[in-house]
């Protein structure tokens, strides 16, 4: 068995965390930011998210296509982005498409916009069509760990309008666990609470093996112990609530 001890800033950490309206960003780190082209407009992403972008475009051939709008943002950036929205746009429309600032998923590295291919392209809302290979990315995105973060008919639970563009690296399985499920990550993150580690796993079956995800909530100290009981290897994210996602790899169901 190991023991491996998680440190209570590590909740703001990771892959999953959920940022939104009720939950800011707390800039742990960015983890490493890289840009998603070697030409064109400077747009970052964290490395591990530009990478499966790209491989993402290259599959469906993409990349006449398909233009990255925006990727990561600082604060002032998205400070900057909202106060010229109010101004240009009014405040209800500010609302439903820009994130407060402090709040935009864009800060994590972990969002990107991408837009159809046309001359001009809308910096806030890029068109980006359900058919054609913008129809192709949406497909093929929960396979390469990016989620369609701002469904219609669930804008109730997102706080935000529905926005065909924005995609959010989340990995893999937990993107297609939250297609098949229907889920948002507000949504993914109270349903994985009822695995608590040890006790319970969801399972995602994969070429024959198990993908096996639960949830570890942070105890009231500093530290949470995480014992690892089957040699298999692992990933932990913070969920930005209250606690850690553990996914345990290769297992067999
Ligand atoms: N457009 C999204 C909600 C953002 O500003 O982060
Ligand atoms: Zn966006």
């Amino acid at each position: 068995m190991e023991t491996v001890i998680l440190q209570r800033k590590r909740i703001h950490v990771g892959n999953l965390i959920l940022v939104n309206a009720a939950h800011g960003y707390v800039e742990e780190a960015y983890g490493n930011l890289e840009p998603v082209q070697r030409d064109g407009p400077h747009i970052l992403l964290e490395r591990r998210a530009a990478l499966l972008l790209s491989g993402l475009i290259e599959k469906i051939n993409g990349r006449q296509g398909i233009v990255p709008v925006s990727g990561w943002r600082s604060l002032q950036e998205q400070q900057r982005i909202w106060d010229d929205s109010l101004m240009e746009n009014g405040r209800a429309f500010t609302e439903k498409y820009v994130a407060i600032p402090g709040h935009s998923e864009h800060q994590t590295g972990l969002a990107i916009d991408l837009g159809l291919k046309q001359e001009n392209i809308d910096f806030i809302r890029p068109e980006f069509p359900a058919e054609g290979v913008c129809g192709r990315f949406r497909t093929k995105a929960p396979a390469y760990g990016f989620i369609e973060r701002y469904p219609s008919g669930k804008e109730d639970i997102t706080g935000i309008a529905y926005e065909p563009w924005h995609f959010r690296y989340v990995g893999i399985p937990h993107a297609m666990i939250m297609v098949r499920e229907k889920l948002t990550l507000e949504e993914y993150i109270s349903f994985i609470k009822d695995f608590p580690y040890g006790e319970k796993t969801y399972v995602f079956e994969k070429e024959g093996k198990g993908v096996f995800v639960s949830y570890l909530k942070a105890g009231p100290e500093d530290d949470t112990v995480l014992a690892i009981k089957e040699s298999y290897p692992y990933t932990v994210s913070g969920n930005n609530v209250d606690g850690f996602i553990i996914t345990q790899y290769g297992a067999k169901v």
